[in-house]
């Protein structure tokens, strides 16, 4: 599905730009959490998530994390498994609206922990994120170079997610070992993009 064509697009609440906890202490506090609460999301969790990920803090298109050449060739997705409001399903986030629009409805739980080798945070996350990216928006400017470029920026993203779980309460892991091919086809994505990073995101069990 291209990001033109995905419909009925659900504008998200609008991120806060302050919090209680400092960037240091986000820092100190984050560890890789791979056990949730039995606990729903809320959407202003996903909606801080996704912003913190790539959203528009500029009114020339600028974002939350740095992209060579302003290229922005990431796609953020999410998996909602227990997000409060929101249907069971995958959803693509466009960050010029700040708004999402589903790619596929349903639970693929079993899935999504199939292609992602049996990991138990994919398991158990009521929310699971999937950075993505188009390589080509990148490399065409900047040729080979680019690909390295792009999963740079992939690091700045996921970053952005999991010192923004910790401000909000959440935890997060960062996820690298699962099969590209069959996340792609779980996410709908558009054809052209590939899967970088799996990040699974609750509410600390411990
Ligand atoms: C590129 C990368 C890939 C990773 N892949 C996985 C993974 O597939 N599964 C997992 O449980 N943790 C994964 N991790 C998380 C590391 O295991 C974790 O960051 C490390 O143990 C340090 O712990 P900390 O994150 O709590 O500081 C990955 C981390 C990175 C940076």
């Amino acid at each position: 599905m291209a990001s033109e064509t995905a419909t009925q697009k659900i504008k998200l609440p609008a991120p806060r730009y302050d919090g209680k906890v400092s960037v240091e202490k986000a820092m100190h506090l984050r560890r890789s959490i791979r056990s949730y609460k039995l606990e729903p999301l809320s959407l202003n969790n996903i909606s801080q998530l996704l912003w913190a990920a790539q959203g528009k803090t500029s009114p020339r298109g600028y974002r939350t994390a740095p992209s060579a050449g302003a290229l922005y060739p990431l796609e953020v997705y999410f998996f909602a498994f227990d997000v409060t409001g929101l249907d069971e399903g995958v959803y693509q986030y466009f960050p010029n609206e700040h708004a999402i629009a589903m790619t596929r409805k349903g639970n693929v739980r079993e899935d999504l922990c199939k292609s992602s080798l049996n990991q138990s945070p994919v398991r158990h996350a009521p929310a699971v994120f999937v950075i993505s990216a188009v390589f080509e928006r990148t490399i065409i400017k900047y040729g080979q170079r680019g690909e390295r470029y792009v999963q740079i920026e992939a690091g700045h993203a996921a970053q952005n997610i999991c010192l923004q779980a910790v401000s909000e309460g959440m935890g997060t892991v960062v996820v690298g070992a699962f099969l590209d091919h069959e996340i792609n086809a779980l996410l709908n994505s558009i054809p052209e993009a590939r899967p970088l990073y799996i990040i699974p995101a609750g509410v600390p069990a411990e």
